[in-house]
């Protein structure tokens, strides 16, 4: 019997040489990004989230923004004339989990931060209606009228820094002051409007 044939007819010995083969081309590919310090390294100056935008991502996670809404730039033309700069991987170290998505039904957001008004986020979150009329986004209203407490804010600092973001003592301690009484449209416009500022926004 050739070698091959006695490969082919022994499922067991098939299934171990494919596990071989398709672990040695995932390590190959998965274990040089965990040394590269340009995957590793927050871009330059950027600065840990605040306690409010914090909270805003939480809701972003809530409200399953991320299920129409990508934040990934794809390095192509078409999409850095739409955009801006494309999404480099230092800017997603502090982020878990990260948003990046793989659904647009609606357009990109990774650098929506300072493209319109606080006061259009607040329109077009309430209503998207209000300023596009034919957007087929759903309609958020009752951010305006839920408030945050700011009980566990500072748990949620707590816990990204114990997962690289640097966050100081004073960060976490003023934590629940900075979001308390406001509404959680204040935290999802605050987040929004930080989405992608930490590299200059040239489009
Ligand atoms: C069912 C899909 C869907 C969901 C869910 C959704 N959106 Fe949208 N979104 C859209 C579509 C479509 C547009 C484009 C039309 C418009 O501007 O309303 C849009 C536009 C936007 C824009 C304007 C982007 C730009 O560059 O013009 C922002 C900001 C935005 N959405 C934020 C959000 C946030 C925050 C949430 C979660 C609270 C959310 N969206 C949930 C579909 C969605």
């Amino acid at each position: 019997m050739k070698s091959h044939e006695i490969v082919e007819k022994n499922v067991g010995l098939l299934a171990l040489f494919m596990v071989l083969a398709v672990s040695i081309g995932g390590l190959t590919q998965i274990v040089p990004l965990f040394f590269q310090d340009v995957v590793n390294d927050p871009v330059a100056g950027m600065k840990p989230r605040p306690a409010l935008e914090v909270e805003g991502r939480d809701i972003y996670i809530r409200e399953g923004c991320v299920g129409c809404h990508s934040q990934m730039i794809r390095p192509f033309r078409a999409e850095t004339e739409r955009y801006g700069h494309y999404s480099v991987a230092g800017e997603s170290v502090w982020d878990h989990p990260f948003l990046w998505g793989s659904k647009r039904t609606g357009p990109d957001l990774a650098r929506v931060g300072g493209r319109y008004s606080d006061d259009w986020h607040r329109a077009h979150l309430y209503n998207p209606r209000n300023v596009v009329p034919e957007s087929k986004m759903p309609a958020y209203p009752w951010l305006v009228e839920n408030k945050l407490d700011g009980k566990d804010t500072a748990a949620k600092l707590n816990a990204l820094r114990a997962l690289g973001t640097p966050y100081s003592d004073a960060d976490i301690a003023g934590a629940a002051e900075a979001v308390k009484g406001k509404s959680e449209m204040d935290a999802l416009v605050a987040y929004l409007q930080g989405l992608g500022t930490s590299i200059k926004n040239k489009r």
